[in-house]
C-alpha cells in the first residue's frame, strides 16, 4: 500500500534541493516546498513544516548537503569548516527527537571517513549517504509495520495520538505502519486518532493519512480518550517516538503519557512503535531527555484566533517521556523488545 506523495525528496544530484511537503498547511492544502538552502530546512524544521523524528533525520542529512553546496570547489578547510556550522545549525533546529542528531552524526562520520579526498568526491559521498539514511528509514517502517501487526487483532478498535505515519517519516510510518501492515494482511481496524493538542498533528495529519489509505478512523479530542476506552472501544494503544532512553522510557508528543496511564487504568496494551535510529543508549532514563519548550501562542493564538488572555502564562512542553513499566512493548525493525527493560533493548539492538 503506497500512496502518491512523499514527505520529503532530494531532486538532482549534489547541486540539487530538497522537496518537503509543507505540512502546516495539511490537510486544506496539499504543497510542497523547495529548500535551496540550510537556512530555509532549519526553518522549516523549526515551524513544523517538516516534522516527525525520523523524517527530521532525513531532511537534516540532505540539509548537510545544502549547507556545503558553496564551498564544494573550496579547499577541505574551508569545507570541513562550513560542514560543522551546517552539523551546529541544523542541530539547533529541535532538540528532542534524537534522530536528527544520529542523522548529522553518521553525515559527519562519512566525511571524516574520506578525509584527503577532493571536495566534490566527499561532497557526492555524502549525498549517497544521506539517500542511504532515507531508504533504510523506508525500511525500517516496513519492517516495524511486519513486527506490529501481529500484535493486532481483526476488530480491534486502536488508538493513536500525534502523528507517526508516512508524514513523520519517509514514507509508511512507524506507529501508523503498524496499522498499515496489520490492514494490509486483511485484519479490519478502527482507529481512534486523538486530535493533539496544540498543533493537532492527529487531526490535520493522522486522520488525513488515514482516510487517504481507505483506514476506518475516528477523530476524538484528546480528552476524549479516557471515556472512549472505558466504552470498551479500544484494545490497543499504538504511538512514536522521538527519544528512547536505555532503559525504555520514551519520549514522544506531549499527551502521550497521559494516553498511557488511561491504557494501564483500562488494561489495555500500550506499545510504541520505533526505529533504532529513536534510541539514545547514551541517556540511561527519561528524565534526561531534553524537552523542547515552545512558543505560548500556540496555545493562545492557535491557527490564527486568540483563544485566551494575551498576558496569561503559559507552559507548552512539546514532549513527555512515558516511563519503561508503562510501555507493554517496543516495536523496532528488529522485532518487539518485550518486556521493555535495559536488558532486553540492548539485547534486541546488539550493543
Ligand atoms: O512535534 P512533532 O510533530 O515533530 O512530534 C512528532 C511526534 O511526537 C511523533 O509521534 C514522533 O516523532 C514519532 S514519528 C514516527
Amino acid at each position: 500500500m503506497t500512496t502518491h506523495w512523499k514527505t520529503l525528496r532530494w531532486v538532482g544530484g549534489v547541486g540539487g534541493s530538497l522537496f518537503l511537503i509543507d505540512q502546516t498547511l495539511l490537510p486544506t492544502e496539499f504543497r510542497e516546498i523547495e529548500c535551496r538552502d540550510v537556512e530555509t530546512l532549519v526553518e522549516a524544521i523549526r515551524t513544523l513544516r517538516v516534522r516527525g523524528a525520523p523524517a527530521i533525520g532525513v531532511a537534516a542529512a540532505y540539509g548537510v548537503i545544502l549547507g556545503v553546496q558553496p564551498v564544494m570547489k573550496k579547499s577541505e578547510a574551508a569545507f570541513i569548516e562550513r560542514l560543522r556550522q551546517t552539523v551546529e545549525q541544523l542541530a539547533a533546529s529541535r532538540p528532542t527527537a534524537v534522530n536528527l542528531f544520529w542523522a548529522l552524526k553518521r553525515m559527519e562520520t562519512k566525511a571524516e571517513s574520506l578525509r584527503g579526498r577532493q571536495t566534490e568526491e566527499i561532497a557526492a559521498a555524502l549525498l549517497e549517504e544521506a539517500q542511504k539514511i532515507h531508504e533504510e528509514d523506508r525500511q525500517m517502517c516496513r519492517a516495524i509495520g511486519k513486527h506490529g501487526a501481529a500484535l493486532l487483532q481483526d476488530g480491534q478498535g486502536v488508538l493513536t495520538h500525534c502523528n507517526a505515519g508516512g508524514l513523520a517519516t519517509s514514507d509508511y510510518g512507524t506507529a501508523l505502519a503498524v496499522i498499515y501492515a496489520a490492514a494490509e494482511s486483511d485484519k479490519t481496524l478502527h482507529v481512534f486518532a486523538d486530535e493533539t493538542r496544540p498543533l493537532l498533528q492527529g487531526a490535520r495529519l493522522t486522520a488525513w493519512e488515514l482516510l487517504q489509505r481507505g483506514i476506518d478512523c475516528t477523530l476524538i479530542c484528546d480528552s476524549m480518550a479516557a471515556q472512549v476506552m472505558r466504552e470498551g472501544k479500544v484494545q490497543a494503544v499504538v504511538t512514536g517516538a522521538d527519544r528512547i532512553a536505555a532503559n525504555g522510557d520514551a519520549a514522544n508528543k506531549i499527551g502521550t503519557y497521559g494516553v498511557a496511564v488511561l491504557a494501564k487504568a483500562h488494561g489495555i496494551p500500550f506499545y510504541v512503535a520505533a526505529p533504532s535510529s529513536t534510541f539514545d543508549l547514551s541517556i540511561s532514563d527519561g528524565s534526561k531527555i531534553p524537552i523542547e519548550q515552545r512558543r505560548a501562542e500556540e496555545i493562545t493564538h492557535g491557527f490564527g484566533r486568540q483563544t485566551a488572555p494575551p498576558d496569561v502564562p503559559v507552559y507548552n512542553p512539546a514532549f513527555d517521556v512515558t516511563p519503561a513499566e508503562l510501555i507493554a512493548a517496543i516495536i523496532c525493525e528488529r522485532g518487539v523488545i518485550r518486556p521493555v527493560d535495559r536488558e532486553m533493548i540492548a539485547e534486541t539492538l546488539q550493543v
